[in-house]
């Protein structure tokens, strides 16, 4: 007898990315998602405007989604949310509308944590991308989070560290601000620091025991550097632009691969997947390439659009406790600091 198929429902709405995804089974039927330009103009994402934007997309964003799939609302067996962590005004927007459509259509709710989605986003069925094996080391890399995680399966994962003050996405962000960047600004270095000389500058690595790490100390390094500079040479900034962006890839891409090494080395795995905005990074893409051959790792990097918020990634895990009838009571709530 052939499979029947399950059709997931995937909303996000955790940060300023309103999405919304339809998987049948593990392949992607459609993912949508409108991002906030609003929040350029203020160099950060200001959560009361994203909450308001939440709520003038969601609608339109799940019927587009559901549209471009090709199937009815009925067809749907499920319905995947983001509970958290996340922005509270944002997340409540996703869960509310993801509530009442389940109610009303009468079929399960299935809330899902954001940080272990980012991870396995890797299990979404895509050609040319392997499925790492468990178990395998995740690390996740944002503008909200950076952690290492050990993943025993789909829903045993252990934090063997993350970032105790800022994440590396915002070290990025941060920087780019001092260099009067645009916001975010993580691309538009990546793009210089591959015009530019990586140790022109040198900067001070973070000293932080195991596996956690620190970027707000480096945040703080560039800053100083770069007033000393500008008051010997006022166009400093504009002289140099590429060399200071590829000396500041250069060492946040050190940190990332130092803290990995250690962690091979600590639990003997050497199967590596990476996940969230910052794995659309060409060097750290360019760093985990090598360190297959340097060091005999394995890597696994997802297609860009499943490492940005997406909610394919809430779909697939929705997929995955679909089958095994993990669903959530109704009063579930959104929390912002929820645990992996
Ligand atoms: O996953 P994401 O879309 O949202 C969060 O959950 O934060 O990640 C956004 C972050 C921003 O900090 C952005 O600057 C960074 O990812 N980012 C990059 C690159 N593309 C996006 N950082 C460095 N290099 C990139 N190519
Ligand atoms: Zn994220």
């Amino acid at each position: 007898m052939e499979k029947e198929n399950i059709y997931i429902l995937g909303i996000e709405s955790s940060c300023d990315d309103t999405s919304a995804a339809i998987l049948c089974n593990d392949r992607i039927l459609s993912n949508v998602v409108a991002d906030q330009k609003i929040h350029a103009e203020y160099g950060g994402v200001v959560p009361e405007l994203a909450s308001r934007a939440h709520q003038q997309n969601i609608v339109p964003v799940v019927h587009q989604a559901i549209e471009k799939a090709g199937i009815k609302k009925e067809e749907l067996s499920a319905i995947a949310f983001t509970r958290g962590p996340g922005l509270m005004g944002s997340l409540l927007v996703g869960t509310s509308f993801a509530k009442s459509l389940a109610y009303g259509l009468d079929i399960p709710l299935i809330d899902i944590n954001h940080m272990q989605a980012h991870i396995l986003a890797h299990f979404i069925d895509e050609k040319d991308h392997n499925k790492p094996p468990f178990p395998f080391l995740a690390m996740t890399i944002s503008g909200g989070h950076t952690q290492i995680v050990k993943v025993t399966s789909h829903f045993e994962m252990e934090v063997l560290g993350e970032t105790i003050d800022d994440a590396v996405g915002e070290a990025y962000d941060k920087s780019g601000k001092v260099l009067g960047l645009g916001y975010p600004a993580g691309p538009e270095i990546d793009r210089r620091a591959q015009l530019g000389n990586p140790k022109a500058y040198q900067f001070t690595k973070p000293k932080v025991d195991g596996l956690n790490f620190s970027f707000s100390g480096l945040k703080t390094n560039i800053l100083y550097f770069v007033q000393r500079e500008v008051k010997a040479n006022p166009n400093f900034i504009k002289e140099n632009i590429n060399d200071i962006c590829a000396s500041i890839q250069y060492t946040i891409i050190g940190i990332l691969i130092a803290k990995l090494k250690l962690a091979v080395k600590q639990t003997g795995i050497s199967h590596i997947a990476i996940g969230g905005g910052v794995s659309a990074n060409s060097g750290i893409r360019k760093a985990l390439k090598d360190a297959e051959g340097k060091f005999g790792w394995t890597s696994y990097i997802p297609k860009f659009e499943y490492t940005t918020d997406n909610a394919a990634m809430i779909a697939i895990v929705g997929y995955l406790k679909y089958l095994e009838k993990d669903f959530s009571d109704f009063d579930v709530m959104a929390t912002a600091r929820l645990k992996l």
